[in-house]
């Protein structure tokens, strides 16, 4: 059978462990596609930089790199709007299925890159995208697509869950816990994204979007950071049993006259310590979701870091090339229910 050529656009914290698992599980992600998979390249900004991977496989010409016929699947790991999302669409347009962890992107542009990977027939996969190792994107678009979803609420930013845990339990300052957080791989390339809940509102457009067949992005989200959560702010909290977490909350909201809309909102909010969500600390993520048939599902894991992250690429990555080897496409709908938004104040 033919070889599945990848190429891997970032090698930061997440595309480095993707590198890394590709050469080493290179057999059993052979006998699991039911084809050798050959990484055809790495797009890296700085090529000065010493990376764990053979030199002749590095390139900073991304555009050049997915244009290659030999690349069967992209893995997008840069970050940022600009040039990625050119580079997927391209991608698509070509044939090639896409893997992407890009939170920011896919809050804007899942519509257009959906319908490129719709007309193409391609697939373009992005359980990364939201909490980390969690398997939760698929749930909701596969496991769940006979039901009515009607709310996905928890944590799902994992630098901000680390900073107020560790300010809850020790007393952390922020910044430090902040720039340990960068350290540890957690952090986006800029922080601000997290601590602003920038980064969980793009995380609560598309699981709002997927969970309730609608388009919602990441302007539709009410959204407040935690940057004015204080120390003595979690230790008022903790005199009334309680913890702050930043929650993103997605509902189906019902009218008295039936209709219906969509609301989604991320803000630091009181929890009780005898709340499942009050035990989610550290870069742990936790994402409850209610379903009229299936009731309550809850999903706990790494919610960030390069190696959680690299598992769900991973995954994705597997479903792609085992659809080139075998035929099929995974799904994604091209056509969505248009929910009016509703207002925070209605809520
Ligand atoms: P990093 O900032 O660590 O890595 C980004 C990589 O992309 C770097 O290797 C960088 O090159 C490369 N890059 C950036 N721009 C370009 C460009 N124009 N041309 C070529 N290469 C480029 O990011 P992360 O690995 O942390 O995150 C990657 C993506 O995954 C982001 O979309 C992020 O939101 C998402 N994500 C991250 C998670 C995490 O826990 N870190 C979890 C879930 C999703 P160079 O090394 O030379 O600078
Ligand atoms: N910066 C993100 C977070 C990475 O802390 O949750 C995972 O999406």
């Amino acid at each position: 059978s033919r070889t599945i050529g990848v190429a891997v656009l970032g090698m930061g914290n997440v595309g480095a462990e993707v590198v890394r698992i590709i050469g080493e599980n290179a057999d059993d992600l052979k006998s699991r596609v039911g084809a050798p998979v050959a990484l055809r390249g790495v797009a890296v900004r700085d090529l000065s930089r010493p990376r764990k991977v053979s030199q002749d496989l590095l390139t900073d010409d991304p555009a050049a790199l997915v244009a290659r016929d030999d690349v069967d699947i992209v893995v997008e790991l840069m970050g940022g709007i600009d040039p990625a999302r050119e580079l997927i669409r391209t991608a698509l347009q070509n044939g090639k299925s896409v893997v992407t962890a890009n939170k920011a992107l896919l809050a804007e542009y899942t519509g257009e890159l959906a319908t490129a990977a719709a007309d193409a027939k391609v697939d373009l996969y992005f359980e990364a995208a939201v909490a980390g190792a969690i398997p939760v994107v698929r749930p909701l678009m596969q496991s769940l697509a006979g039901d009515t979803v009607d709310r996905v609420a928890g944590i799902v930013n994992g630098t901000t869950n680390f900073i107020l845990s560790e300010m809850a339990q020790t007393g952390a300052d922020y910044a430090a816990t902040l720039a340990e957080a960068g350290r540890l791989g957690y952090a986006e390339a800029d922080p601000t994204a997290d601590v602003e809940g920038y980064d969980a509102a793009a995380k609560a457009a598309i699981l709002a979007s997927i969970a309730f067949h609608t388009r919602v992005t990441a302007a539709d989200v009410y959204r407040q950071g935690i940057s004015s959560v204080t120390a003595d702010d979690l230790v008022a909290a903790k005199k009334f049993d309680c913890t702050v977490k930043l929650l993103s909350i997605c509902e189906r909201v019902r009218g008295a006259d039936g209709s219906e809309r969509v609301s989604a909102r991320v803000y630091p909010a009181l929890i009780p310590l005898s709340h499942p969500l009050a035990a989610v600390n550290g870069a742990f993520n936790a994402v409850v979701v209610e379903a009229e048939n299936a009731g309550r599902l809850m999903f706990y894991g790494q919610g960030a870091g390069g190696a959680p992250t690299a598992s769900a690429v991973l995954g994705d990555m597997v479903m792609a090339a085992r659809n080139k080897v075998h035929g099929g496409r995974g799904p994604l709908e091209s056509t969505y229910a248009s929910l009016p938004i509703a207002s925070i104040d209605d809520v």
